[in-house]
């Protein structure tokens, strides 16, 4: 586990199975909704960036306006810095940092962006406010979030056992619900002229067997069977179940997510 510098705890982990379904986003699938927003000259900042796949495809949007990434795992903002070293992408930095105390002043940023972050901060509000305060006035601010409840698959799937998986995010302090409610926080937060959409991803096998992974590191096995939410063989039952029926011919994952977008009003 990474170190944290908040109370925050990453539910999906660090490891390489974990990240293994998000190392192939980018800006052009999952931040499409706020490029046409971004103009050459700006500065961005991604929260919770993760492996750095969406900042790259961001900064080249801003470029040569300068394009930030912070993530609290040590791990990824070294894959993030990384990546971009192998990409050649010059006006982006990569930095630790926690999405509720940013280490940067008021009005820095003309836009701020985070993509399944939401869902794994206790205080979303909060977090919200603190993005609202680096933004200048005017700036816009892009979230996109999941709902677990709102997730599809067939033919009947192991996938509707993972109670225990989402007691465990809960008790981390995470929402795995979040996506349906982001345009209130928008709202509430203060921002305006909010826009909302979504759009769907699918979860092939690679992925789904990452996921079953996750279930059987021992730091979520302990904390699954210490807050009583599954025992170890529970654990060890669904995840080799979900191997199996995530590699049938006929089987699908289909992932909804919620994005909204707000300015700071201008003064
Ligand atoms: C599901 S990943 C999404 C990564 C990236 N935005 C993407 O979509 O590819 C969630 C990320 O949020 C980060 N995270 C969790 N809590 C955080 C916090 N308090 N401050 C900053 N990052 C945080 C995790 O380390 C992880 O990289």
């Amino acid at each position: 586990m990474s170190p944290h510098n908040s109370e925050t705890q990453y539910t999906h982990g660090y490891t390489n199975p974990a990240f293994a379904g998000i190392s192939s986003r980018t800006a052009a699938s999952h931040a499409y909704f706020l490029l046409p927003h971004l103009k050459s000259g700006d500065t961005l900042l991604d929260i919770g960036c993760g492996p750095g796949t969406i900042t790259l495809g961001l900064a080249e949007a801003v470029a040569p306006g300068r394009a930030s990434g912070v993530d609290i795992g040590e791990e990824f903002i070294e894959l993030a810095r990384d990546g971009a070293e192998s990409a050649g992408v010059q006006n982006v930095n990569f930095a630790t940092g926690d999405a509720l105390k940013l280490d940067f002043d008021d009005e820095s940023f003309d836009a701020v962006f985070a993509f399944a972050l939401l869902e794994h901060l206790p205080e979303p509000f909060d977090a919200m406010k603190e993005w609202k305060r680096v933004l200048k006035p005017g700036g816009v601010v892009a979230v996109g979030s999941g709902a677990v409840s709102r997730h599809a698959y067939a033919p009947d799937s192991p996938w509707g056992n993972v109670g225990f998986y989402l007691a465990v995010w809960e008790q981390n302090g995470g929402h795995p619900e979040i996506g349906l409610t982001q345009p209130k926080l928008l709202e509430d937060a203060g921002f305006s002229e909010i826009e909302v959409g979504g759009f769907i991803t699918s979860l092939d096998a690679l992925a789904q067997v990452a996921w079953a992974e996750r279930m059987r590191e021992p730091s979520f096995i302990t904390q699954a069977v210490e807050g009583g939410f599954a025992t170890e063989e529970e654990i060890e039952d669904l995840a080799t179940e979900i191997e199996a029926w995530a590699k049938l011919e006929n089987s699908w994952y289909l992932l909804p997510w919620f994005y909204g977008l707000g300015k700071k009003p201008a003064e």
